[in-house]
């Protein structure tokens, strides 16, 4: 019987994350296979941005990611840049446009940034196995022995790459929690981000607003984010709502700003100047921005403020104000991994190097992407997070075979990697 297939490297996941970690370690001379057990690689990618895929955002600044140790990604962000990943996307004259805060999308889609990966993974002589799941990995004698569907493979470098469980009607799984239990790595408990938050029956009157979406700006504790805000039939959802997910935690409440960018004190100016308007009128018309009507109606039918503003006192008009300006709300869950665009949590930081995301006591080992305790923001974060992680880590492994060598010939990505470090 034939002995396992030997590598160099072996990368199992083939998202962002892997396809690009295995792009740079393949381009650098390393024999490198990634092993996906979906049919096609980069489903997320295909599916992202509406199909025109975010691929990343100009100013990804590490704040903007959270992290039990909100200083770990700095190092990879800092070393493959949104620059970066832009020079790459240009070279291969894929149009790009900012849609909004830094946003950048494909003009055509996301297709083109599959493309893009598997090209540059064709010229490192990567081998991609689709369809090959993974039934075991052991480590033996400085080896990583992968059993796959497709035969059993080894490697003295193994990339745990299978991001986290969100969607696992695409084929996300929690498989990277497990491996790094094996292997004894630390887990921060995963949870959904980026996700619709639920509301309970007693807001059942903000639930019939189904559909209806305003601007908003959505506080959880000192963290605000100032964009639209949907109501669905379950809760709520839309940007602001998406991104406050990250941070929101069982038992707390967010508070919404229907009013947000209007200065304070407007209400008493729509009374002074059209004292006989309704609460609800000067909602829906005298206000600059004007709320939906359904949203207005169940607002003022909450702050029990009807008749002419006249009719109320300032001090009543003050109070409605500042609640229409901290709306509090209190989820009673999200809408769970089926609906997360991210899991926040995953393999501790504590266990890797933030300069080559190797895991301190398993030597050999590295974990990049989401499988990481690292999660941006929605507006293509996580994509840049998949880039820079899977580029250092594909660097590390190529310099830990070459350093022994003289020189490593640069390839085109790694010129662009060298030009910014
Ligand atoms: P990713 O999940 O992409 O890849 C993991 C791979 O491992 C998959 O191919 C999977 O099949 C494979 N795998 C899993 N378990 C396995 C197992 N047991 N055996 C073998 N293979 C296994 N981000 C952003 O920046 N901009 C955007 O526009 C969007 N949009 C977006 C839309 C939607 C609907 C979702 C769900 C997510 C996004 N994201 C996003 C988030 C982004 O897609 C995500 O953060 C990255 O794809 C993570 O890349 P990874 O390579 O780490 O994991």
């Amino acid at each position: 019987m034939a002995g396992p297939h030997t590598y160099d490297v072996i990368v199992l996941g083939a998202g962002g994350a892997g396809l690009m970690c295995a792009a740079v370690a393949g381009q650098a001379g390393l024999r490198v296979c990634v092993v996906d057990h979906a049919e096609k690689v980069g489903k997320k990618i295909l599916i992202s941005g509406g199909g025109r895929c975010n691929f990343t955002n100009l100013n990804p600044l590490p704040e903007r990611y959270l992290s039990a140790n909100p200083h770990f990604a700095k190092s990879a962000l800092g070393r493959y840049t949104a620059a970066d990943f832009i020079a790459l996307v240009e070279a291969y004259g894929i149009a790009w446009h900012e849609k909004t805060l830094g946003q950048l999308f494909c003009d055509q889609s996301a297709k083109q940034i599959v493309d893009l990966l598997l090209a540059e993974c064709a010229k490192g002589g990567v081998e991609v196995k689709t369809g090959c799941s993974i039934a075991d990995v052991a480590h033996r004698d400085g080896d990583f022995h992968v059993a796959t569907s497709q035969g059993p493979m080894m490697a003295p470098r193994l990339v745990i790459a299978t991001g986290g469980p969100s969607i696992p009607k695409m084929g996300a799984t929690g498989y990277a929690y497990d491996l790094a239990r094996q292997f004894g790595l630390k887990v921060v408990e995963p949870r959904p981000a980026l996700v619709p938050l639920t509301l309970r029956a007693d807001d059942a009157l903000f639930r019939e607003l189904s559909g209806v979406s305003a601007p908003t700006r959505v506080a959880h504790r000192k963290t605000q984010f100032e964009e639209a805000t949907l109501f669905t039939h379950k809760g709520l959802s839309g940007p602001a709502i998406l991104q406050i997910s990250s941070y929101w935690r069982h038992g707390d409440a967010i508070a919404i700003d229907f009013l947000t960018g209007l200065p304070q004190g407007s209400l008493l100016d729509v009374k002074r100047s059209a004292p006989q308007t309704s609460l609800l009128n000067a909602l829906t018309h005298h206000l600059p921005h004007h709320l939906p009507q359904r949203l207005a109606e169940a607002l003022v039918h909450r702050l029990g403020l009807s008749g002419p503003l006249q009719h109320h006192a300032d001090s009543r008009l003050q109070a409605a104000e500042a609640q229409l300006r901290a709306w509090s709300f209190s989820p009673s869950g999200t809408e769970g991994y089926a609906k997360a665009e991210v899991t926040a949590g995953g393999i501790s930081t504590a266990e890797l190097s933030s300069k080559t995301m190797e895991a301190k006591h398993v030597p050999g080992l590295y974990v990049i992407g989401e499988a990481v305790d690292v999660t941006g923001w929605l507006g293509g974060y996580n994509f840049q997070w998949a880039w820079s992680s899977g580029v250092v880590a594909g660097e590390a492994m190529a310099h830990s075979v070459h350093q022994a060598s003289t020189v490593v010939k640069a390839t085109p990505m790694q010129r662009n990697v060298q030009a910014n470090s």
